[in-house]
């Protein structure tokens, strides 16, 4: 049986640290769906399409990995595509509590969908899409924290916010 992951976020918009969870996910997975999600929780900077076609552009040469939104339920769109598992990166431990609860509530609202934590590699411990968001606008450097094909668009995007 092909196993499908989910790896679902806001990829607010994706940086490194997502890519290579994503990337690591599909050496263990047969298909993985990267999924833009929306969280009530946050106003996102890029529109759902942006989003994804960073994705898409970033992980164009990972041939088992496709990109997707949904605005329902993460236990639902786990149903629905027939994936056994929600892939997420864990960055330090202050992300646990956070992962954990989600983790439980999507067990609970489906209890095949289970979560599967990867740990983040050392160089991408701090790194997050906010960060990536606030150094953008302010006109820093972002070259190390996201995928080069998509640096030039995020750079464009974040000056024009
Ligand atoms: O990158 P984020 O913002 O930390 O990702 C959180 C996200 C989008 C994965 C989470 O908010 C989510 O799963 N949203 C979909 C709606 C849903 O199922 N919410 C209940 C989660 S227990």
């Amino acid at each position: 049986m092909r196993k499908i992951a989910v790896c679902p976020g806001s990829f607010d918009p994706i940086t490194k640290g997502h890519l290579d969870i994503i990337r690591r996910a599909s050496q263990l997975f047969d298909r993985v769906i990267v999924l833009v999600s929306v969280n009530p929780d946050k106003d996102a900077t890029f529109s759902a399409t942006q989003r994804m076609e960073f994705i898409e552009r970033a992980t164009a040469n990972l041939p088992n990995v496709v990109t997707d939104f949904s605005d329902g339920l993460l236990a639902d769109y786990m149903r629905d595509c027939g994936a056994c598992a929600i892939v997420k990166g864990l960055r330090a431990v202050s992300d646990f509590e956070y992962e954990f609860q989600m983790a439980m509530a999507n067990k609970k609202l489906n209890p095949d969908a289970e979560t599967v934590f990867l740990t983040t590699q050392g160089e991408n411990m701090y790194l997050s899409s906010s960060l990536v968001r606030q150094i953008g606008r302010l006109g820093g450097d972002i070259s190390t924290f996201v995928p080069p094909e998509i640096l030039h668009d995020i750079e464009t995007g974040l000056r024009k916010k």
